[in-house]
């Protein structure tokens, strides 16, 4: 009963557009977030048609529910996995059971159409078309991609091998699964797989995290031994991604202002093998960048609260609608002020600054003011393969969607602290050099080193200088 309560309270606070789904679901408490969430944003999608069967049963009336409380009780009987709850509510609903069904087949008939799915709008109907696969990426720390595929075949599992364009990926259908096109340490399987009780899962060898969202941590790429900050942290998916980057090895200092969130994100960590870690419940914005705890601190992670927009489920006719505009003006005045604080951090190298947002205001906007108040720091261009870039002019910035990336709406930006004018000097006279060594790896499939770093090497001269570190050590300690 608790479920179809909260889900009934969030669907009337996201129909009066007073919160976003995932901001309510997560700031619910719930116990089951995933199952509350699903819950929401079905039902949400199938806002319309249910209004029009409890209308037309006149169900309200005979059994004094309320609204949003009959829209997810009726989803679940007619369209989702059938009224789960004990007691008087699941009663009711069977009593009505017949008429029910009826109604929504008497739409069905109106519509000719036999499918539930085809009652949808039709911008929900894109995205069920394009649903986004199920992407797993193998955790580096207890595992690697080899065994997991290895493991997977013996499941009966049947690999593909590596895509090799974004339609692979629209073939894949029942125990299918890909090597990511883009990614490594990412496979892709479709949508409808379900590894939750996987042992795999539950032992923390794999993590399920959509592709957008491995971005940020990737194309950070900290090496073994750096100190980094993640500094809206929790559930940790990103912070356990740049655990296996760092391979453990170094500081990670992640901050998060919930506490619950943060005890959540604790147990992911254990379970996946995180040790470099040290968790705060401290508000970012009020962490000392002169601190000497934080002195060596050359890469930040900023994946800070947003519209969450960009969440596939959201994007129907019924919540696609612009956010309120003054929510969206706070969301990017905060963005801005924890953007502007991370750059304070004295030897900052690099940053990335990540949304789950399709708003320009909390994506370009809150970078082009940064970058107005911060002269010292600049844009990474971002890998030039990536098929969706930022608005104009920030395309050196990614952005992602379920058309163009098969991933739930996403932006990322990568900022690097300038050089300072004597390196500035040694950059220019490099940069033809690394272009042109990008030009070949596209062409000639990428090098073992290319796809160890994400970032376009051409004006990057931070990542450079950690290349010619990284030839440097290798060659130490090959020798
Ligand atoms: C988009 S979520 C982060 C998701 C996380 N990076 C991951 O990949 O699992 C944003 C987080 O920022 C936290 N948050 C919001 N304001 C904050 C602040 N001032 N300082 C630290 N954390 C904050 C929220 O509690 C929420 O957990």
């Amino acid at each position: 009963m608790a479920l179809y309560m909260k889900a009934a309270e969030i669907l009337e606070k996201v129909e009066q557009k007073r919160g976003a789904v995932k901001t309510l679901v997560y700031d619910s408490k719930f116990p089951n977030i995933k199952q509350l969430f699903a819950l929401v944003c079905e039902t949400q999608k199938y806002s319309s048609v249910l209004q029009e069967i409890i209308e037309s049963t006149k169900i309200l009336k005979d059994t004094k529910l309320r609204i949003h409380l009959a829209k997810v009780l009726v989803y679940d009987l007619l369209i989702g996995r059938g009224v789960k709850c004990g007691g008087a509510w699941k009663s009711l609903m069977m009593k009505h059971r017949s008429r029910l069904e009826a109604a929504l087949a008497r739409i069905k008939i109106k519509r000719k159409v036999s499918r539930n799915q085809d009652l949808l709008p039709s911008s929900s109907q894109q995205n069920q078309n394009n649903t986004i696969p199920r992407y797993v990426r193998v955790n580096t720390l207890k595992t690697n991609l080899e065994d997991v595929i290895d493991y997977l075949k013996r499941e009966g599992f049947s690999y593909q091998g590596k895509a090799s364009r974004l339609e692979d990926l629209d073939r894949l259908s029942g125990k299918m699964f890909l090597c990511d096109l883009h990614l490594k340490d990412l496979l892709v399987f479709c949508g409808k797989t379900d590894f939750h009780e996987h042992f795999l899962y539950k032992a923390g060898h794999i993590i399920l995290q959509d592709k957008a969202s491995c971005l940020p941590a990737f194309l950070l790429n900290p090496p073994p031994g750096s100190h980094v900050i993640d500094a809206c942290a929790a559930p940790g998916n990103k912070t356990s991604h740049l655990a296996a980057t760092m391979n453990n090895k170094g500081k990670l200092f992640a901050f998060d202002l919930d506490a619950k969130r943060l005890s959540t994100m604790s147990t992911l960590l254990l379970r996946a093998g995180v040790t470099c870690h040290q968790l705060a419940n401290q508000d970012f914005l009020t962490v000392d960048p002169q601190s000497s705890e934080y002195k060596e601190v050359k890469y930040i992670l900023l994946d800070p609260s947003c519209s969450g927009s960009g969440m596939v489920c959201l994007q129907d006719e019924s919540s696609g609608a612009p956010s309120d505009p003054e929510r969206l003006q706070a969301l990017a005045a905060f963005q801005l002020r924890c953007l502007n604080h991370a750059l304070q951090f004295p030897r900052l190298e690099q940053l990335v600054y990540s949304t789950c947002s399709i708003h320009a205001q909390e994506n370009e906007d809150v970078v082009t003011f940064c970058l107005q108040q911060n002269p010292e720091f600049r844009l990474v261009h971002l890998l030039p393969e990536w098929p969706e870039r930022g608005h104009e002019p920030l395309t050196h910035c990614l952005r992602a969607s379920t058309v163009m990336t098969r991933t739930h709406g996403f932006f990322v930006a990568l900022l690097e602290r300038r050089p300072l004018p004597s390196e500035e000097i040694f950059t220019r006279a490099t940069t033809v050099t690394s272009a042109e060594e990008k030009c070949e790896t596209i062409q000639s499939g990428p090098a073992e080193e290319d796809t160890e770093n994400p970032k376009e090497q051409s004006g990057s001269s931070c990542s450079k200088k950690r290349k010619r570190k990284n030839r440097k050590k290798q060659n130490t300690q090959e020798s």
